[in-house]
């Protein structure tokens, strides 16, 4: 899809990899719908060229006037980027379930939620393009990530099974698995922190902007799924392959971590 003159709604628009999306596709000739809680932060980020919808994600409330307050502004939505989203990092056989539940509420029923808002006028438009930002561990299980990687799987095959139910609306999904990246995400975790060891390697890192970039470049092209940086495939690919010495790997790479 070209990006020039659409009107793109971004969930998680005022820090990271939402607000770098806003940067990029702005200079693409974009028009913004930028959401997230943090209004302060969000009026840094629009800078005055886009509009600002303080609101909180896991309510649909909230949800159904981010979408509203778009059409109003806009008369329409182009594309959905729903890159809200937030960590645990704890024992999947400890983790508090009221914590699990709320990592759920917004890494995949706030991304859903805010689908089912969008895509009955995408389907009057006949045309849209949806992307959820999920995350390579979405695509190999990290340990001790165990269940933020569980809402992220769940994450892609929502994305899967709408590009197939979509198409004939002329609607696009797809799914962004970044690697690590450089923004406030390691701090903004619901529970816990990864290792230093492992929060702080460069394996698979990448800047909020060349995010930005790929999922700018895959929203042209249509791409299936991104992975950033690339690299992220031939780990991917290893895992398929070698998948008990990918886990013994990943095991050891944590534990170490954690010992240290
Ligand atoms: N950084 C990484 O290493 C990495 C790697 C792979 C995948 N990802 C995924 O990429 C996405 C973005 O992560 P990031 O690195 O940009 O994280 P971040 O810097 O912590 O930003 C998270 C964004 O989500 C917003 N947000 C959080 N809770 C919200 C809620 N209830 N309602 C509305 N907005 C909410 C935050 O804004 P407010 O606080 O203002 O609401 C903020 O704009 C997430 O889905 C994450 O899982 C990140």
């Amino acid at each position: 899809m070209d990006i020039q003159g659409k009107v793109v709604l971004i969930t998680g628009a005022s820090e990271g990899i939402g607000a770098a999306c806003a940067a990029r596709f702005r200079e693409r000739g974009a028009l913004l719908a930028l959401m997230a809680r943090n209004r302060a932060n969000l009026e840094r980020v629009a800078a005055g060229n886009g509009l600002v919808i303080a609101g909180d994600v896991t309510a649909d409330d909230d949800r159904r006037m981010a979408v509203d307050a778009t059409l109003d502004r806009h008369g329409r939505v182009d594309i959905l980027i729903n890159s809200a989203g937030a960590g645990l990092y704890a024992p999947a056989w400890q983790a508090p379930l009221d914590t699990v539940r709320r990592m759920y509420e917004l890494n995949f029923f706030g991304a859903l939620g805010m689908i089912q808002r969008v895509v009955p006028h995408m389907r009057r438009q006949a045309g849209g393009c949806i992307v959820n930002v999920s995350s390579i561990a979405g695509k190999v299980t990290l340990p001790w990530l165990t269940l933020y990687s569980a809402s992220k799987y769940a994450l892609g095959s929502l994305t899967d099974g709408l590009r197939m139910e979509l198409r004939g609306d002329g609607i696009h999904a797809m799914s962004v698995c970044p690697g690590y990246v450089s923004t406030k995400f390691q701090d903004h975790m619901l529970m816990g922190s990864p290792p230093a060891k492992v929060r702080d390697s460069n394996w698979f890192r990448v800047r909020p902007e060349e995010c930005a970039e790929a999922i700018a470049r895959g929203v042209e092209k249509n791409a299936r799924t991104v992975v950033t940086p690339r690299a992220g495939w031939a780990f991917v690919a290893l895992e398929r392959l070698f998948p008990g010495w990918i886990d013994r790997r990943l095991e050891a790479i944590y534990r170490r971590g954690l010992a240290s």
